[in-house]
């Protein structure tokens, strides 16, 4: 079966500043929290340089963008990293400017059209030991942060967007546990949920005032990126597995497209929150900003969905309710390397709920992409990595994405993460992305893997096979 995509569907990759660029001691930059967590050494795997690294996408921009026009690319995105841009007293700091400025310059340059987002999970230390997402101050510092952004680089950047992946955060870091500070704990989950909710709306209202005052491009667009795995429970679910569904989508879901089309949160989760004992930060006030939260589109990254059932206990030891426990879906087709579902058909589905239910809205998928382990054992006599595997993963999300546009979905483009291996969070190098290699024994050197030579063919052509 042959599908055929729109003439001007954006076709690029997505990578992100902390994870690219790495040495936080150049140009002047302040500490990330990330410089703080790796120098733990937890679970890094093949973390080489100390702090954490980068894939020397800073000192080669020209010759990667190059590649990637070569095969076939229109758009990149990556973030700017706030502790590039700014110094502790959240002033300019030159160096950092002078460095997106010649980011940008030089995409535009070879033609790549770079859309950039403000936030990657990468907050300053300082602010961090203020409070983080838990503190008023640090949602303050975010918008300054925001304007000052958009007043420096607006004529320069198209597409702008205030976070990605928004939920991630709060999970990995107070849920979870699996990120620095290593916290378990619901409700300071939720706090931070909603603490980052409004440094959006604060963003986006940045923005709309910097449009208005002239520093912005005529049509330029704001967005949000967030991960909008769909969550499914069992064939014959239960009142409770429903239960567990509805929060579920609710906290993941609906919160944020709510958000960035309504401008406000959804009543029946907040509602459901409060009567367990989870405590919002939430003042009188805050409806007015939450107004100002709807975007221009959005960006939904989708690697695996969400299987919840009801939960086998409602609260933790230390009392702190739980809404869902993980599902294992007997018919599971998995990505052993990183331990995640493959389930193209999850974009479908959320392409329809979107058609349906938010009829306006605008997205693309910001983030789709396959890591694999040890790929360097998998290289031919000319030392290719032979990644038939990612061909046949993003052709089958492809062909998704397609019927929902044949549908009537309003998706306007497709960005592969890490276009190019990139450093992770949880294993540093270990599960590569890239249809582009980069050569950890060699220099960091670049290499086109055996797929890249399909991806141009698709990016060109606009037809998937
Ligand atoms: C996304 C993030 O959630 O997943 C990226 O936006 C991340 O920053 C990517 O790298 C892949 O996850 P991981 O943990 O395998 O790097």
């Amino acid at each position: 079966m042959q599908y055929q995509l729109p003439k001007d569907f954006f076709f690029g990759g997505a990578m992100s500043g902390p994870q690219t660029e790495g040495r936080w001691q150049d140009d002047g930059r302040i500490p990330s929290i990330w410089d703080t967590w790796s120098n733990l050494d937890i679970t890094a795997f093949h973390n080489r340089v100390g702090s954490y690294g980068g894939n020397d996408f800073s000192s080669r921009m020209e010759e990667d963008f190059e590649l990637l026009k070569s095969i076939g690319m229109d758009s990149v995105r990556t973030s700017i990293q706030w502790s590039r841009l700014l110094d502790i007293d959240g002033n300019l700091n030159p160096e950092g400017e002078r460095y997106y400025h010649q980011l940008f310059a030089t995409a535009k340059k070879v033609g790549i059209e770079i859309f950039v987002n403000l936030y990657h999970f990468d907050m300053p230390e300082y602010l961090f030991n203020r409070g983080g997402w838990e503190s008023r101050e640090v949602v303050e510092a975010y918008a300054h942060y925001a304007r000052i952004a958009f007043e420096t680089f607006g004529k320069e950047i198209r597409y702008w967007f205030t976070f990605n992946e928004p939920i991630v955060e709060p999970e990995m870091r107070y849920t979870v546990g699996g990120w620095f500070p290593f916290v378990k704990n619901y409700s300071r989950a939720r706090a931070v949920q909603y603490n980052i909710s409004l440094a959006h709306a604060l963003g986006v209202r940045e923005y709309r005032r910097a449009k208005a005052a002239g520093f912005m491009l005529e049509d330029s667009r704001i967005g949000l990126i967030n991960c909008f795995a769909p969550p499914y429970t069992k064939d014959n679910p239960s009142e409770a597995d429903l239960e567990a569904l509805r929060m579920t989508d609710g906290v993941n879901i609906r919160w944020w497209l709510d958000l960035v089309t309504k401008g406000e949160l959804p009543q029946d989760v907040i509602d459901t929150l409060q009567s367990r004992g989870v405590d919002l930060p939430i003042r009188p006030e805050d409806k007015l900003i939450l107004a100002d939260g709807v975007v221009d589109w959005l960006g939904c990254n989708y690697y695996h969905p969400e299987r919840i059932q009801a939960p086998a206990k409602d609260t933790d030891e230390n009392g702190i309710p739980n809404f869902a426990d993980p599902y294992v879906w007997p018919e599971a087709e998995m990505n052993v390397s990183r331990g995640w579902e493959i389930y193209p058909q999850g974009l479908y589905d959320f392409a329809m709920k979107v058609r349906d239910e938010y009829p306006e809205l605008e997205w693309f998928v910001s983030e789709n992409g396959m890591g694999v382990e040890r790929e360097d054992l998998k290289k031919d006599e000319n030392g290719v990595i032979q990644d038939d595997y990612r061909v046949d993963f993003v052709r089958r999300h492809l062909e998704w994405i397609a019927r929902a546009i044949q549908d009537g979905a309003k998706c306007r483009g497709y960005h592969y993460w890490a276009i190019i291996d990139n450093w992770s969070w949880a294993n540093a190098f270990k599960n590569r992305y890239g249809f582009i290699e980069v050569d950890l024994e060699d220099n960091y050197n670049r290499r086109l893997k055996k797929s890249a030579k399909w991806l141009k063919q698709i990016a060109t052509t606009h037809i998937v096979d």
